[in-house]
């Protein structure tokens, strides 16, 4: 299936896909650079993370155990044992692991060894202004806490990074925070670290030669890393734009924090498990305090899985990881990073959108979407159908979408062309054929800006049908597409290729977690590449426009870590819930799968920074979450790291998830009574000193919610009160699902907890 193979950000292909890799060609419609053409091969030897069941003292000693291990598994020699290891990780010292290749028989063996709890084969993962602070509500004259945001280490792991950017210039900025154990380079292409960029690795273990245009490097030539790391805490740059369009400041929400990157993810491989998982590891030891993970996997389990497992590690160290929901939306239960240890991110749609009109030669217009910086020279052009257009050997049905290649030069030169959707880069296609516009019918990401190559524009099928129209009911059609311009639409929207709850993992939680901008984000670029990387493409910009959960994700990032800058004590979880709960309300309305695809609502930094009560957390109660869920001894021994979890003798936690989330999620369990649930949860006073909540509830017909007590007082800071959450709902219609919510409230504060009830047999 798409394992081994990649694609990056929303992709209108990407539903189109089968399950040949072969197609992954076809697949990319933003990044092409980010194909991946090697597959991974089921063959014999595959490479294998390894994990033992003791927490190792140090360094030495843990790799002597790996090699040991290997070596009565493999029956070879302490050195061939050396030889066929790829990685120990020990960098960190919080876990204890390696990577090795292994036949499936050998991993099977691995698994029966006393010291090890748990083998999984290494899979490969995909990639998942500045106006979008201003809208959400942090301008830049917003308060901040200097000193301490200077002491704030982001951490990133993408694609690389572009160290001479203008978003990471380090003016007024002194040496790293002492607490600072990383390293820079000195890397081939890559001009070096400085006191804003204070980290950079790459991570390559499968051996495999750098794809092409790549080198071992932390340089990022897809430009999505360079991106994301300027969105969270890049310094403000003036008049930045792309060729003019969204021109303004750019800038991260932590201007003064420091950036470590941790490349991770190259153009034909994707990112690998063992990869993803050594960069938490590099992480976790250098000491960086939020880490940005844009990056997504095939669903996998919270054991299995190194995004969940390495931001467990992260927890465990106090280090808080934001992940990317995904891009599979708008279907039910695509989304992804789902463990409650995540903070896992929606991407929703700003008040800016670009649209380029197109002028047919009957007087009408039409308006399609996307960017295309190309000015028409003639008031309008000859307008044929890709379908009428075939050049032998093909015919239309690969003509119709323009396939490479598939296009009869002498009927399409000097030509507007319309194509369907079926291909990477229509445009490109037509462009080569001496077309001079391309018109691109397709029914999904109409919400997002595609970047086009030549002029082009998107429109939805039926106004694609309308037009099919026009060509063949008159004998000279024309056409012509105008320069895009900005326009104003009605937000914030959950944009249609975000990934949806419910969890896949769970039923009792609700993900994703919180919803910020991610669509047509304006920031650093990289200059090695292209605007689009495809064939013939001689746009080259340092500021682009990019949109995906991949982008909402450092948003958030940038957001924890700006909380992290007023309470640097506060635990992953207090810093959690701080965001959650002090969410703007998303309309239900104009989102019809509301919860499920904005989770708290949208992100709301300047109220994130002052909650008024936090739901706090300790490890442990992740790991009653998981006895909960029914986790195996052995399933939560690959994540705890040892072999001593034993659900049986931890204390339940009394209700209904074990968890004391922001958020509360009942699947129902019945169609014919009422099902009841019992949330108990704790929150702690953060606001002031002498407080007083009293509880709103608001709930839907057929449900029933009573929570006791009514009324929370606190006389001190940091104090803690205990309250209950009885939900009764009655049966309802499989698949639907309808939202309430708590809301503690004082004077001063809103904390603000959605309780979602759903029927999952849908
Ligand atoms: C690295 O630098 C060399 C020499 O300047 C250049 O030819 C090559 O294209 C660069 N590669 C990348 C990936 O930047
Ligand atoms: C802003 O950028 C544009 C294009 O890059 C340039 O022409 C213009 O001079 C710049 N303006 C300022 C005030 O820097
Ligand atoms: C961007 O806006 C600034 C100030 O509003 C203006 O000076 C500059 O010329 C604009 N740049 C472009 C490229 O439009
Ligand atoms: C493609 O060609 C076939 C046979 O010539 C024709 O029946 C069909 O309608 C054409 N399809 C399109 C979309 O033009
Ligand atoms: C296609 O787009 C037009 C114009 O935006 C809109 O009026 C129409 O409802 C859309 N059709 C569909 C099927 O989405
Ligand atoms: C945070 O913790 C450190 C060390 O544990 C302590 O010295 C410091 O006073 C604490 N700061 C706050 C604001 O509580
Ligand atoms: C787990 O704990 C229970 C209760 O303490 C005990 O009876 C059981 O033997 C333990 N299981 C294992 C595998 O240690």
């Amino acid at each position: 299936m798409i394992e081994g193979c990649i694609y990056n950000l929303p992709n209108p292909m990407a539903r189109h896909a089968s399950s040949s890799c072969l197609l992954l060609l076809l697949l990319l419609w933003i990044s092409p650079a980010l194909v991946s053409s090697t597959c991974n091969e089921h063959g014999e030897k595959d490479f294998y993370i390894v994990y033992m069941g003791n927490q190792a003292d140090n360094k030495d000693e843990a790799m002597k155990a790996h090699i040991n291990i290997l070596s009565s598994v493999k029956q070879s020699s302490q050195k061939e044992a050396k030889e066929s290891m790829v990685y120990s990780y020990t960098k960190s010292l919080s876990f204890n692991a390696f990577a090795t290749k292994l036949s499936p028989d050998e991993a099977d063996q691995m698994m029966e060894m006393e010291e090890v709890v748990g083998v999984f084969r290494n899979r490969y993962h995909k990639l998942h202004t500045t106006k979008s602070w201003d809208f959400i509500g942090l301008p830049q004259s917003a308060k901040r806490h200097l000193n301490m945001e200077r002491d704030v280490i982001l951490g990133v792991l993408d694609t690389g990074i572009t160290p001479d950017s203008e978003s990471f210039k380090d003016t007024g900025l002194g040496p790293p925070p002492s607490k600072w154990r990383g390293s820079c380079g000195p890397f081939a292409n890559f001009s070096g670290c400085n006191n804003k960029l204070i980290g950079a690795k790459y991570f390559k273990l499968d051996g495999s030669d750098p794809p092409e245009g790549e080198i071992l490097s932390p340089i990022d030539i897809d430009g999505h890393g360079t991106h994301t790391s300027s969105t969270a805490a890049g310094v403000p740059v003036a008049n930045a734009s792309l060729f003019g369009l969204a021109n303004g400041t750019i800038r991260g929400a932590v201007p003064s924090a420091r950036v470590a990157m941790y490349k991770v993810c190259w153009s034909t491989s994707g990112c690998s498990d063992m990869d993803i998982l050594a960069a938490f590891d590099a992480a976790i030891h250098d000491g960086v305090d939020v880490v940005s993970i844009s990056i997504g996997g095939p669903l996998a389990d919270y054991s299995t899985d190194s995004i969940s497992l390495g931001s467990f590690h992260a927890l465990r160290r106090g280090i808080l990881t934001v992940a990317s929901a995904g891009n599979d939306g708008p279907d039910l239960g695509t989304v992804t990073n789902h463990a409650p240890w995540i903070l896992t991110v929606a991407a929703s749609g700003m008040d800016r959108a670009f649209r380029s009109r197109i002028d047919l030669g009957n007087g009408k217009s039409i308006i399609g979407s996307g960017i295309s910086m190309f000015e028409p020279k003639a008031k309008l052009y000859p307008l044929v159908s890709g379908a009428d257009v075939a050049k032998p050997p093909y015919d239309n049905t690969s003509s119709m979408y323009c396939i490479s290649d598939s296009l009869d030069a002498k009927k399409v030169k000097g030509k507007v062309v319309m194509c369907r959707l079926g291909g990477t880069g229509p445009e490109s296609t037509v462009k080569s054929s001496g077309g001079v516009g391309t018109i691109i019918a397709d029914g999904h990401y109409l919400d997002n800006a595609q970047i086009f190559m030549a002029s082009a524009t998107m429109i939805n099928t039926s106004l694609g049908d309308s037009i099919d129209k026009y060509i063949h009911s008159t004998r000279s059609p024309s056409a012509v597409i105008q320069r895009t311009q900005e326009v104003n639409v009605p937000a914030p929207f959950v944009a249609s290729f975000s990934s949806r709850g419910p969890n896949p993992a769970s039923k009792r939680l609700l993900k994703p977690d919180i919803a910020a901008p991610g669509v047509d984000i304006l920031a650093a670029f990289t200059l090695k590449r292209s605007l689009t990387g495809l064939k013939g493409d001689t746009q080259f910009s340092k500021y682009s426009i990019l949109s995906g959960t991949s982008m909402a994700c450092p948003h958030v990032a940038g957001v924890a870590a700006y909380v992290k800058s007023f309470h640097p004590n506060w635990t992953i979880a207090a810093i959690k819930s701080a965001i959650i709960t002090s969410a703007k309300p998303m309309s239900r309305r104009v989102n019809s799968e509301a919860e499920f695809g904005y989770g708290g609502g949208q992100l709301n930094p300047r109220r994130a920074a002052n909650p008024g009560l936090v739901y706090d957390m300790e490890e442990i109660s992740y790991v009653q979450f998981l006895c909960r869920e029914g986790y195996t001894s052995a399933a939560l021994a690959k994540l705890v790291g040892s072999r001593s979890v034993n659900c049986s003798s931890i204390v339940p936690g009394l209700s209904h998830d074990s968890l004391n989330y922001p958020t509360m999620q009942l699947a129902l369990r019945s169609t014919k009574e009422t099902t009841e649930a019992v949330f108990r949860r704790r929150v702690t006073n953060v606001g002031p000193a002498l407080s007083e909540y009293k509880a709103t509830v608001r709930a839907p017909k057929g449900v029933e919610i009573r929570v006791e007590p009514m009324i929370l007082s606190f006389k001190k800071a940091g104090q803690k009160r205990s309250f209950k959450v009885v939900v009764k709902a009655k049966p309802m219609a499989p698949g639907k699902m309808v939202s309430a919510l708590l809301l503690w409230q004082s004077p001063r504060h809103v904390v603000r907890s959605p309780i979602v009830i759903h029927n999952p047999s849908g």
